[in-house]
This record gives structure tokens, C-alpha cells and sequence, in this order.
């Protein structure tokens, strides 16, 4: 009879400690985007879209809850390394890039990984997917020059999301290209920027909708801060 009221009530226990470390990890995730948001609030937003964006590619591509949600975690996560001093200021400047920016900017893979170094221990993988965000299929991206399946799957997944929003959105220095030009940059990219098997479940017509919902979403939410930016110089 104790031993069954001890075994209740250890379950009771336990039950709460995971429900208390499951909001432990939540709130850690908030913290470290509201951290993103405080230094590049455009990075954030961004983040926030690219997980939505890669969350849909990763699900239908029939990968298991687990992997979906480490995707959508080094998603959320995948541009900390912004936020590195020498880099910020590169980050917020209003103008386009000179050669020079354009170099110390591709470090911003390995920051990150360098900056979400403690959380490897509870989501193996997750550094491994950032370093790697702007690797490319074909060997051609940085900072390593991966190829093929060397780049981890999680990668070559926020890879696409991330420069589908990144001409889907408007920026200070450039506008905005049409949703469908977005996709059909991204399907150009097919064995050369991007994994082949990602291109066929991106062209799933469900997972194009999607991709082009958030999209719209996200253009609807950038020019409303736009108009109160504005609003607020007159
Ligand atoms: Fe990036």
C-alpha cells in the first residue's frame, strides 16, 4: 500500500519536473530570440519565418517529430552569430555590403555556432546545422565548402527557407521580389545552391502554398512596422 502511495507520488514528481524543464527550455529559447530581437529585430522576424518555412519543408518531407523539432530550434537560432560585436554594426548598416563586409558577414555561421556551443549538449546536432546554414549542394557555399550529404539535412533545409525569405522580404537597401520569382529562384537553385530531394518536396503544391502564405504573412507584418516607422518621422 505505501509502496503504490511512493509510486504515485513519485510519478507526480516527475510528471512536474518534465513539465517544468519542458518551460525551462522555452523560456531559455524566448531569451536567447528576445537577445536576437534587442540587437537585430529584422534578424528576428527572419529567424521567426525561416522555422515557419523550414518546419513545413521538414514535415513534408516526412521527417520525425524529433528531427522537426530540432529544425525548427537551429531555425530560430540560426543567425545568433549576428550578433557578434565586430559584426552587429555590419549587420544594422543601412547600405548594401562592400566586399570587405561581405567576408567578415560569412563568419557569422561559425559565431553562432560558437555562441550556442553549451546547448549541444542537450540538442546534439544543432551546432552542426548552424555552422553549416550557407553551406551549398554543389561545394560552393561558406564556411567550409561542404558538399552533397556532408551537409547535415537540417542545413540544407533552413538553407532554402532562409533565402527564400531573404529576397521574399523587404529590406532597407532593396525591395522585396514577387513570392513566385522567390520560388522560382529557389527551384533555379536545384543541384547547384540546393539538395535535389528538397526541391521535389518543396514543388508538393501544399508546401508551396504554405511557403508563399508565410510569406505573405510575413510582407503584411514588415510593412505595417514599415508605416509606423514612417509614421513616427513626420
Ligand atoms: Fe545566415
Amino acid at each position: 500500500m505505501l509502496g503504490g502511495i511512493a509510486g504515485v507520488a513519485w510519478l507526480d514528481h516527475s510528471r512536474s519536473s518534465r513539465r517544468y524543464l519542458a518551460r525551462l527550455h522555452r523560456a531559455t529559447i524566448e531569451t536567447l530570440l528576445n537577445v536576437l530581437h534587442a540587437g537585430d529585430p529584422f534578424s528576428a522576424r527572419h529567424s521567426r519565418r525561416v522555422a515557419a518555412l523550414a518546419g513545413e519543408l521538414a514535415r513534408a518531407h516526412r521527417l520525425p517529430p524529433e528531427a522537426l523539432s530540432e529544425i525548427r530550434l537551429a531555425a530560430l537560432l540560426h543567425d545568433m552569430g549576428k550578433l557578434e560585436e565586430h559584426l552587429l554594426p555590419i549587420v544594422l548598416s543601412p547600405d548594401r555590403l562592400s566586399g570587405n563586409e561581405r567576408e567578415k558577414i560569412e563568419e557569422h555561421p561559425r559565431e553562432g555556432a560558437h555562441i550556442l556551443a553549451p546547448l549541444e549538449e542537450i540538442h546534439p546536432g544543432l551546432i552542426g546545422i548552424v555552422s553549416s546554414h550557407h553551406e551549398a549542394w554543389n561545394g560552393g557555399g561558406y564556411p567550409r565548402g561542404l558538399s552533397g550529404e556532408e551537409i547535415p539535412l537540417g542545413a540544407r533545409i533552413i538553407s532554402m527557407a532562409d533565402v527564400f525569405d531573404a529576397v521574399t522580404q523587404p529590406r532597407v537597401y532593396r525591395d522585396a521580389d514577387c513570392i513566385e520569382d522567390g520560388i522560382r529562384l529557389i527551384r533555379s537553385g536545384r543541384g547547384s545552391r540546393f539538395d535535389p530531394d528538397l526541391l521535389d518536396t518543396l514543388d508538393q503544391p501544399a508546401v508551396t502554398a504554405r511557403w508563399i502564405e508565410i510569406a505573405e504573412a510575413g510582407r503584411r507584418e514588415e510593412s505595417a512596422l514599415q508605416n509606423v516607422a514612417e509614421e513616427a518621422l513626420v
